[in-house]
């Protein structure tokens, strides 16, 4: 086998010969992440079939892909986290052996790749060289996945470089599991029925099979940034989080930099590029974008928190994002960037659900179809993407590469509720929070298949992505907390809540400043608040209503509390309790007796305004 002279990566070497005698590619392409490589391989999946390209007029430079109608999201129930112990994997992962689990792989793999192209990926998760980055390598027969890592990492023979000859590297294997013979012509998008994401939290490797979809396939995000680094980050003393970070600068010049975890689909990117209501811009507040999805967090000399987002571009939902709703995002992707599943204009553009109020008399859905208004099938997939370089945000944070990250100073907890959960609560210290965090219920989505709409425990926003035992990582938290001087106050919020019709009752969006203002002065130790079971609330005077109605009853209804659903959501936190039993911290259960207990002298409802 032949390898760039730059490779002198001993390991790295023996693991690529050994992938290519399996999976038997007819060929190998080393990647450099260079444009032209970039420019080269679009157009081949241009000749295939894999993209169609739009009209440079109108989005320049980018290109839709339609993926198989199977492989449309992430696949949780074929996820797995083979640890060597079946404890430290814990009840909310899948689990097989990893001895068992590599022979069925094996199996899979042999020659899954033949008559194919594999593609050799450099990559780095964070600035390259950054103390706090973390290196990657992925071998792929995917073209799709190769232009989407260029955009979502980085992608350099630099790399090469920082590795040197014994550097440590997160070994990432990928097939999409359709061998193409001789003389068969091949699909746009190949993905094998049977799909295998696999993760050895002990060896530190990623094997995927069958699927080209995100976070299935793009082996940084979800598989490395996330499920191994949050191994890596319990065992060295730092948290790797499904979190989203911004800057807040207020007229005063302040700048305070916060990090939310919402699940799936529930707002990160939308929060994370806010644009404030227009009385608060022109007074000087602004919101800058650091990450939009995962935050890695790390314990700086001075006590403090820093975190940088180790991805550099953003895989974000297309439906319901728009001008009105995220003007950055939709600037963020207005050139330069990839569109899967959403539907095709007329002339050449991209649409979705939600981008415009009126959709356009005739477009291609996202399955190649026609389509028109009132044909009773979505022209985008809910789960439809964007995938766009971070740098072509207007909003980006100017500190966003700065490799020892940013200070965070207040954590944001979010789930989708249409019920029970006020707008914004306040936790009464770390504990409180963690709890909070932990116990987090959320209405499923489309990122993920599966039912959709059905509350279930998503704690910390992580649960389909902790890549070990949920009881060990409540732990983690608590005593990372412990061992802080000043940890940042944590919040909880709920931009979700609907009213008796169905219809959200908080406009969202941009107007999400105000609740974030009073965050970040509570951070500060500043905004008044009152005390209840849950923690601390703002009355409807504590919050800055400059610029829009919303009426005291309007706010009464966003954070109304009622002792009997809030009875009924501890038994909830207590199903996830009873199933971490073993390794559950006790903490936990004496703070859900001290809401119980306060729950009991409660009125049957109280709000905002309850003394
Ligand atoms: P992942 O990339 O899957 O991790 O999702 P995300 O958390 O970044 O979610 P995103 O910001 O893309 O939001 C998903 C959906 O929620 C979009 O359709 C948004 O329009 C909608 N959404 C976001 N913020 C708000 C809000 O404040 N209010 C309402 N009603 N909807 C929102
Ligand atoms: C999510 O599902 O949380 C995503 C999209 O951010 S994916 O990359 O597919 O995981
Ligand atoms: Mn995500």
């Amino acid at each position: 086998m032949q390898f760039p002279t730059y490779i002198r990566h001993h390991r790295l070497r023996a693991w690529i010969k050994e992938i290519v005698e399996h999976c038997e590619p007819a060929r190998i392409h080393f990647c450099d992440g260079t444009q032209a490589e970039y420019d080269m391989l679009c157009n081949q999946m241009v000749e295939t079939g894999t993209f169609i390209r739009l009209n440079p007029k109108l989005r320049p430079n980018s290109f839709l892909a339609r993926s198989d109608p199977s492989d449309v999201a992430r696949v949780e129930d074929r996820t797995f986290i083979c640890s060597v112990s079946k404890d430290d994997a814990g009840p909310t992962n899948n689990w097989m052996a990893p001895k068992e689990m590599k022979e069925i792989l094996l199996k899979l793999f042999k020659g899954s790749m033949r008559g194919r192209t594999m593609y050799v990926i450099p990559f780095s998760m964070g600035p390259i060289g950054s103390p706090i980055a973390h290196i990657g390598i992925q071998l792929t027969d995917s073209p799709y996945v190769v232009v989407n890592m260029h955009i979502m990492t980085r992608v350099s023979t630099k790399i090469y470089d920082v590795l040197g000859e014994d550097g440590d590297y997160i070994p990432c294997l990928h097939s999409v599991g359709m061998p193409l013979e001789v003389g068969q012509p091949d699909v746009p998008w190949p993905c094998n029925p049977t799909k295998y994401i696999v993760h050895f939290p002990e060896e530190r490797s990623i094997w995927s099979f069958g699927s080209g979809y995100g976070g299935n396939a793009l082996l940084g995000k979800k598989c490395f940034a996330l499920r191994i680094a949050s191994v890596m980050a319990r065992q060295e003393g730092w948290l790797a989080e499904h979190m989203l970070i911004l800057g807040v600068k207020e007229p005063s010049g302040r700048k305070t930099y916060v990090a939310a975890a919402f699940p799936s689909a529930c707002g990160k990117t939308n929060f994370a590029m806010l644009i404030p209501p227009e009385e608060f811009k022109q007074a000087g507040w602004e919101v800058t974008t650091v990450g939009d999805d995962i935050a890695w967090i790390k314990p700086g000399p001075d006590g403090k928190l820093y975190a940088i987002n180790p991805e550099a571009g953003y895989f974000g939902v297309a439906p319901g994002t728009s001008y009105k709703t995220n003007p950055n995002a939709m600037e963020s992707c207005r050139a330069n960037s990839i569109f899967t599943n959403v539907a095709l204009t007329d002339d050449g553009d991209v649409w979705w659900e939600g981008m415009t109020d009126e959709p356009p008399a005739h477009l291609i859905d996202w399955q190649g179809r026609d389509w028109t208004p009132g044909c009773g099938r979505l022209a985008a997939h809910p789960n439809a993407r964007f995938t766009a370089p971070a740098r072509q945000n207007p909003a980006i944070d100017p500190e966003w590469e700065n490799p020892n990250g940013v200070p965070i100073e207040a954590f944001i907890f979010g789930g989708r509720r249409s019920r029970t959960v006020p707008l914004v609560y306040q936790a009464f210290n770390w504990t409180y929070g963690v709890y909070l965090a932990a116990t987090m219920g959320s209405e499923t989505t489309a990122a993920a298949m599966g039912q959709q709409g059905i509350v279930r425990r998503d704690p910390f926003a992580m649960l389909p992505f902790i890549g070990y035992h949920m009881g060990d990582y409540f732990n983690h938290w608590l005593s990372f907390g412990r061992r802080l001087k000043n940890p940042p106050r944590i919040f909880g919020v709920n931009w979700f809540r609907k009213d008796e019709n169905g219809k959200f009752i908080w406009p969202g969006f941009g107007e999400n400043l105000r609740v974030l203002k009073w965050i970040v002065e509570r951070a500060h130790g500043q905004a008044v608040s009152v005390e209840t079971p849950i923690g601390w609330v703002p009355r409807y005077e504590d919050i800055d209503w400059r610029g829009l109605q919303f009426s005291p009853e309007q706010f009464e209804q966003v954070m109304e509390c009622n002792v009997a659903e809030w009875q009924q959501e501890v038994l909830l936190h207590e199903e996830l309790f009873i199933k971490l039993y073993d390794r559950l911290p006790k903490e936990l259960l004496s703070v859900r007796d001290l809401i119980l207990s306060s729950l009991w002298r409660m009125p049957e409802k109280w709000g905002a305004t309850h003394e």
